[in-house]
């Protein structure tokens, strides 16, 4: 038996010893791939002298005594960049076209911003600094805490993307974007990678929270506002992910197989939209391949498409790690590779050398990278102060999440009269869900939830739930452990952070209907990067979560008392089969911070809702024509292709839906596809309730040859009782087309300020006549079909209130 033992020992040993020469080895070359690599170019910049000659002060950058064009700031930029280029060694250009690693994101630099996800390196013999990368679309995810400081660097979590599109106000999303660049300011981001303009091609995307809309038209505009709002203060923006990153299973690999015309209808629209309206400092290229070709490396996307036809003239960056060849990608058009590794830049030396890459070709891509490093601050030497106005940024937040939320149903109860002792019902009631996970997800101070907004607005909760969700929380404690930082972000893009439902007896459901005046029940939801979500107990509610609706719905209407439903979610869910249990229906989506102080402000009307849905709320997942070919097993994620590609697989061996993906519904997305078929939907596209009523009237289209645009006017008056703002949406549809088309498509849409009673406002649109084009495969261009195309002015895709008749 000993001897037996001893051997097993042994054996086991043996074991042990493998597995730690395996790990050491793997963790030494990532280490050296992509910690340590950096040695001959770590030195940061100091600051540099500041000399005066005659008629200016300026920088002396690089020391030599002598005003030099890069460093005048009178000069025009591109004489400065052209002027900086040549100043550069040819191993100082290829250094810039790769960032530092990741020493900064996993918060090891010693200098810098920590936890900045990405840097573009300094060129210290001349005086440039390094620059700061950070994510993302609903705020800054910088480290909160650093070593040996009691001060804190938290940031503003605001509303998650979906919530932003859904208030259709471009003002108030450049509002928001501002609010944003100016923390990242503060705090001494350069870049912010983010907005994120995806279209939600599948309700079941794991990332759809992130990004705007099923349509293009209102992910561009709101897009292009986020855009402009952040770079009003000299802070760049990362608008991510080019193209069609739509679903998260198997992303590094995934082959979307997609017509063109679908792409230029639906996938690139939004991009070009933004690029033209905003002309964004750089975007970020998606990881997946479109037709074959990566993305990141593919010339006729990224230069032919992006910079030639739309004129964009900012850097492209990866994702990070993205791709597979470093030398194609530049060449490509890809100028940056982030974070960048030992290997990327090994790999460009030798194509320089082997002459396989260019030095016209690296020239290119430097010199973008040279522009947007003299645009920044950094470059300015601002004195950032690491202290941004978080309380003012809080108010935003808020503002801007309760006015994307949105009244789905509302029967005879909201604002809420007379009401003092409330059920919550839901453990999500009790711990808000504030943003989705992955590299989305905000270091936040703090986040309200309802139940703590309740009580600020001095309403009792009920007892019973109180206890309920207090013993509830006691026993399942550790279900209710949040990660934070690097750890946080990967452990939710391995499982998204959800707060373990109550499984609520029938007495206690009595005994709250008994002693309160009224329920509101927490459905939440949780998603992000890393995977796709699945139909059961996702998009469809649980047997756990159906019951805990329907049994409150009959105990509380048994006693004459009603029931609002408050959906916390990212992302679209089953609405149908329950809704009648509801009287009132909130989607308060993943309002950031202050998201429950939102939801607040519109239960007691402090807020009149006028929030619409930027996408369509289908009866069955099904119903959805990309359903058919979109990943429904919500594979997990495979955490080493973080940082490893794997071979690519044979023809044979790859999976549909996994390695490929065909885009078979073409431009058939959302609502163009549910109007088609004529399908019942349970919400629309832009649908949503308020507490009042509008009119829509006085309709007039002229076309104006001149400015070749369609002019549209018409008169919104508020005939209800509550002031309250009105979202009004601009379709055409082509009378008698000769192609396949769409029944109708937004071409405009436009909010109004808040009008009082009876107040009316004349709404007026401008929509360029080039807009009603289709995408022809047969010439591979834009053609405007000529005849009678109608103007549908509606409060939403399925109620249109006005039509008009024009002839092109
Ligand atoms: C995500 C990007 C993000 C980047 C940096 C990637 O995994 O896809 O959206 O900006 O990480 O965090």
């Amino acid at each position: 038996m000993k001897k037996y033992l001893k051997k097993f020992f042994l054996f086991f040993l043996l074991i042990v010893t493998v597995a730690c020469i395996f790990i050491g080895f793997h963790f030494l070359k990532f280490k050296s791939n992509v910690l340590d690599f950096e040695d001959d170019f770590i030195t940061d910049v100091n600051i540099p002298t500041i000399i005066k000659n005659d008629e200016i002060t300026f920088i002396d950058r690089n020391n030599n005594q002598s005003l030099d064009i890069y460093e005048d700031e009178r000069e025009d930029l591109d004489r400065r960049t052209i002027d900086l280029l040549s100043r550069l060694s040819i191993d100082e250009k290829i250094h810039l076209l790769k960032g530092s690693g990741m020493r900064s994101g996993l918060g090891l630099a010693e200098k810098g911003v920590p936890g900045a996800i990405g840097t573009i390196v300094s060129t210290p013999r001349l005086g440039i600094p390094s620059l700061y990368l950070s994510d993302g679309p609903a705020g800054l995810r910088i480290s909160p805490k650093r070593e040996g400081e009691e001060k804190t660097y938290y940031c503003t979590a605001f509303p998650i993307g979906t919530l932003l599109s859904s208030t259709w106000n471009t003002d108030l999303v450049f509002e928001v974007g501002n609010a944003m660049g100016k923390e990242a300011l503060s705090y001494g981001i350069d870049v912010i990678l983010g907005p994120a303009a995806n279209i939600h091609r599948n309700p079941l995307c794991g990332r759809n929270f992130e990004y705007y809309s099923e349509d293009p038209i209102l992910s561009g505009y709101i897009g292009a506002a986020m855009v402009n709002g952040i770079e009003s203060n000299q802070v760049g923006t990362s608008v991510k992910h080019f193209i069609a990153n739509n679903q998260e299973t198997s992303r590094n690999s995934n082959n979307a197989i997609i017509s063109e015309r679908a792409l230029r209808e639906i996938y690139l629209k939004s991009f070009e939209i933004i690029v033209k309206k905003s002309q964004p400092w750089t975007i970020m290229s998606s990881y997946n391949k479109v037709n074959g070709e990566d993305v990141s490396e593919s010339k006729r996307l990224l230069t032919s498409i992006l910079r030639n036809e739309w004129g964009f003239d900012g850097v492209v960056m990866t994702d990070w790690f993205g791709g597979n060849n470093a030398k194609n990608q530049i060449s490509s058009g890809n100028d940056l590779l982030e974070p960048g590794t030992k290997a990327q830049w090994d790999e460009l030396k030798k194509a320089y050398t082997d002459k396989s890459l260019t030095i016209k070709e690296i020239d290119t891509a430097a010199k973008r990278i040279l522009k947007l490093i003299l645009k920044s601050n950094k470059f300015k030497n601002y004195n950032f102060d690491n202290n941004p106005d978080l309380l003012g940024h809080a108010e935003i937040s808020r503002k801007s999440a309760s006015e994307g939320m949105v009244l789905l149903k509302n029967e005879n109860l909201l604002p809420l009269k007379k009401i003092k002792n409330i059920a919550l019902i839901g453990s999500t009631s009790f711990d808000f869900i504030s943003g989705g996970t992955g590299s989305g997800d905000v270091e936040e101070a703090y986040s309200v939830s309802l139940k703590e907004a309740l009580i600020n607005s001095n309403y009792k909760i009920n007892d019973t739930s109180l206890n309920i969700f207090q013993n509830h929380f006691l026993e399942n404690e550790s279900s209710f452990k949040k990660y934070e930082g690097a750890l946080g972000t990967i452990m939710g893009m391995i499982n998204p952070y959800t707060p373990p439902e109550i499984d609520y007896p029938l007495g206690s459901i009595k005994e709250m209907a008994k002693s309160s005046d009224i329920a509101i029940v927490t459905i939440g939801r949780n998603s992000g990067e890393g995977v796709d979500r699945v139909e059961a107990d996702d998009f469809l509610l649980s047997k756990t979560e159906l019951e805990m609706i329907k049994t409150t719905s009959e105990q509380f209407r048994s006693m004459g008392k009603k029931v609002i439903v408050v959906l916390n979610i990212g992302g679209v869910i089953e609405t149908n089969s329950w809704k009648k249990y509801a009287d009132s229906i909130i989607i308060a989506w993943q309002g950031g911070q202050e998201g429950g102080n939102a939801v607040v402000d519109i239960l007691t009307g402090k807020v009149n809702p006028s929030g619409k849905l930027p996408m369509t709320f289908p009866v069955k997942l099904n119903d959805h024509y990309s359903s058919l070919n979109f990943p429904m097993d919500g594979d997990p994620l495979d955490l080493s292709s973080l940082f490893i590609r794997n071979e690519e697989k044979t023809k044979s061996k790859q999976e549909k839906n996994k390695d490929f993906t065909i885009y078979e519904e073409g431009i058939y997305i959302g609502y163009r596809h549910f109007d088609k078929k004529d399908l019942d939907v349970s919400y629309p596209f832009g649908f949503g309730l308020s507490y009042t009523n509008f009119d829509y009237s006085d309709l007039k289209v002229f076309k104006d040859d001149e400015s070749k645009s369609i002019n549209v006017s018409l008169k919104i008056t508020n005939t209800g009782n509550y002031s309250g703002k009105e979202i009004v949406q601009l379709y055409i549809s082509k009378i008698n087309s000769k192609i396949d088309r769409p029944k109708k498509e937004l071409k405009g849409f436009a909010k109004t300020p808040i009008l009082v009673r009876k107040e009316s406002k004349i709404i007026d649109f401008k929509i360029p006549v080039s807009e009603l084009s289709y995408w022809n495969e047969s010439t591979n261009s834009w053609k405007l079909e000529s005849g009678s195309y109608i103007i549908k002015i509606g409060s939403s895709s399925r109620n249109i209130k006005l039509n008009h008749n024009i002839d092109l």
